[in-house]
């Protein structure tokens, strides 16, 4: 593996995170993903390397597009902000990247152009029309995930468009029974349209050369073995407008699928950091680059890093991946996690209440090389920082430097005692630097712990608190501490990639900067600054408050009278005054009325608005005979998508209130009124 195959020279390499969505805030799922490749960022640079990490956000695509028109505002602005907040986030949490830029950028559309031609060039593109759902009131084709209805195979409502949460069946979204578009409600039609295609199955030999070559976990390569023998398909990277990303070079209303434009987002990110540093872009992206690339990503997102991804860069005649870092999901106390219980917990309301140290630690410790899921179990997680880092390393310090600053003139002593400990320490580098190196940190912090505990296991035997108070000791106890906090000294330099905070105060405690190489000298006569307290044990209270404010109360939090209403029809989730505001209520006139045949509740209506006609059947059957109703004035939904129902159209909805039954009023406005007013 190229990774392991480095040498004392300097490597030059790329490392890039997943882009988060812009549509939602960066959780504590997300920062696993970030902090991993923080620390392997910042073990690379300490090591000498060159290393350049990039991010961005990922701003486009139709939850985004639907997102910002939820909220009322341009979808440029909703992405703008939401990549600042997002860069804010990690840089919060000490994950730094060289740079942190957005899909919705001119370098980005440009690279998009650029590898898009060179496909289309060398033949990879293809156009056909296909056929899918369309939603007639939007006016917009429907992503799987847009539609739902009852599951074609087990008969569940309210299903994705895709897979039934029920019975697990996958299909087409055409075969769902009743499907509605989750964007309107309104039913969807099929409908045709051309789409431009991407020659995958041309890849697939290299495809197979390039995942043996060790650039990807062999459990996940052996995973993708799957997808080549369901055979490898065309694969379509276009979408019609309405869409918000790029549009295709010479297809008017035809836009890249947000796939197409995210991962070239990396390159972008990074032609963007070249052109304000002054760095040469092929050579990191160039066929015959000499860097290594690494993606680190989540599980459910290999398909396309894996496949598509280094099939469009071989395509466009770029290199391709050295490797591609998958991790699992991130659980929380055993469990998905939950808006609930509490557990979904944002970047941000993380920083609110917790030190984002530990949460590095955290991950660190539970972070190897596989992709199984990691859970973040707050009990453990407490108990481990608690530990490990106050209990184990800080200590070593706190228990040596008061002595040194009190007693000995804040200097560390010139004799090295113990030299046999020193090297123990000093030789873990080697294996230390190597975990890291494979992304395999559980094991590294294992290593450093295990060290700690040779540290305090050297103090505990050598008690210098008891020594002080012996003046024949003096000299002893003088050596004893300034061991100690050299053994602190080294634990730390192997740490810093993963508390890069706590590595920086005891840095100015040390009055020294650690390097890799640090531990390999010991500081001697060296003179220390005071030890201030360097972190706080993890309070549970402040972890519970944190979950508490994670909380989305989605249930009604008083008690209710069984026999309330409100206690078997709960009210719905709230809408904003905007939602409320689309509703649009006139006066009608009942001009016609009629019983419906084989309708037992129905009403035909024929509605007149001052203008114009509307058919509309209601279920007021059992409270109003038709010729009752002829003549008067009611209020309708005039703007309701057109719903087809068995005995035809029904073109709106006529307000009604009452229990049920003979009890049933249509609302009869006041005189005065007129068809076709609108109703305030
Ligand atoms: N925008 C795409 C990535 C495009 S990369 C060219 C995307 N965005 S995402 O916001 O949904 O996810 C970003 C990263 O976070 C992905 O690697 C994803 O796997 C990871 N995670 C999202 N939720 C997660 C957990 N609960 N646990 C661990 N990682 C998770 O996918
Ligand atoms: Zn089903």
């Amino acid at each position: 593996m190229p990774q392991q195959a480095h040498t004392q020279q300097a490597r030059k390499i790329l490392v890039t995170s997943a882009l988060p969505y812009a549509n939602g805030s960066i959780h504590l799922g997300h920062l696993l993903e970030h902090i991993q490749t923080d620390i392997w960022t910042r073990f690379q640079r300490m090591r000498g390397h060159q290393c350049y990490s990039v991010c961005a956000d990922d701003a486009h695509g139709t939850p985004v597009m639907l997102k910002a028109q939820e909220l009322g505002i341009s979808p440029e602005e909703m992405v703008a902000k939401t990549r600042d907040e997002h860069h804010q986030d990690l840089l919060d949490f000490n994950v730094q990247y060289d740079n942190y830029h957005i899909t919705h950028s001119d370098e980005n559309k440009d690279l998009c152009n650029l590898v898009y031609n060179r496909l289309k060039e060398a033949g990879y593109i293809s156009q056909r029309t296909i056929s899918q759902l369309f939603d007639p009131e939007k006016n917009m084709f429907l992503p799987d995930r847009f539609v739902k209805g009852t599951c074609p195979s087990c008969g569940a409502e309210d299903q994705n468009g895709d897979s039934c949460d029920v019975c697990s069946a996958t299909y087409d979204p055409t075969e769902l029974k009743n499907p509605r578009s989750v964007v309107s409600g309104a039913e969807p039609v099929l409908r045709d349209s051309e789409h431009y295609f991407f020659d995958l199955p041309q890849f697939e030999g290299m495809l197979q050369d390039w995942l043996k070559s060790g650039a990807i976990q062999v459990e996940m390569a052996n995973k993708l073995q799957e997808w080549f023998e369901q055979g490898l398909q065309q694969w379509d990277i276009s979408r019609d407008a309405p869409y918000f990303g790029f549009e295709i070079p010479d297809a008017p209303g035809k836009f890249f699928y947000v796939w197409v434009d995210a991962p070239v987002g990396y390159m972008a990110s990074f032609k963007n950091l070249c052109d304000k540093q002054n760095l040469n872009f092929d050579e990191f992206w160039g066929k015959d680059s000499d860097a290594e690339l690494y993606h680190f990503i989540g599980k459910d997102i290999t398909y396309f890093h894996c496949l598509f991804w280094p099939a469009m860069l071989e395509g466009a005649g770029f290199r391709k991946p050295t490797g591609v870092n998958v991790h699992g999901f991130v659980t929380v106390n055993g469990a998905k996690m939950s808006k609930s219980k509490g557990t979904f917990i944002k970047g941000r309301t993380y920083l609110d209440h917790l030190n984002p140290e530990y949460l590095r630690y955290y991950f660190a410790s539970k972070s190897g090389d596989a992709v199984t899921d990691i859970d973040l179990n707050f009990e453990d997680f407490a108990q481990k920082v608690n530990s490990d880092l106050v209990g184990k390393v800080v200590n070593i310090a706190s228990r040596c430097a008061s002595f040194i600053t009190k007693r000995f003139d804040g200097k560390l002593s010139s004799t090295v005692l113990e030299p046999e400990l020193v090297a123990e320490f000093q030789q873990a580098e080697s294996v230390i630097a190597e975990a890291y190196e494979k992304r395999q940190f559980n094991r590294a912090i294992r290593e450093i712990m295990a060290l700690a505990d040779k540290a305090n296991q050297f103090i505990d035997a050598n008690a210098p608190w008891v020594t002080i108070k012996d003046e024949t000791k003096q000299q002893f106890t003088h050596d004893v501490c300034s061991l100690g906090i050299n053994l602190f000294r080294i634990l730390v330099s192997y740490l810093k990639p993963v508390v890069p905070t706590l590595a920086a105060q005891s840095e100015q405690f040390l009055n020294d900067s650690l390097t890799w190489q640090s531990g390999q000298s010991l500081l001697t006569d060296h003179a220390i600054n005071k030890f201030k307290a360097l972190l706080q044990r993890v309070d549970m209270d402040k972890v519970n408050a944190m979950v508490e404010d994670s909380k989305e109360n989605l249930a009604p939090t008083v008690q209710l009278d069984p026999n309330s209403p409100l206690a078997k029809d709960p009210i719905a989730e709230t809408i904003s005054f905007d939602d409320f505001a689309k509703i649009d209520l006139r006066i009608a006139k009942i001009a016609k009325a009629e019983h419906v045949e084989k309708a037992d509740k129905l009403l035909r209506l024929e509605l007149d608005l001052g203008g114009e006609t509307r058919q509309v059947f209601a279920g007021i059957k059992s409270a109003y005979q038709p010729e009752d109703l002829e003549g008067k004035l009611t209020v309708m939904v005039a703007n309701l998508a057109p719903r087809k129902m068995r005995f035809g159209m029904s073109e709106g909805m006529v307000l009604a209130a009452g229990p049920g039954g003979e009890d049933l009023w249509i609302l009869n406005p006041e005189e005065g009124a007129q068809p076709g007013m609108k109703v305030k």
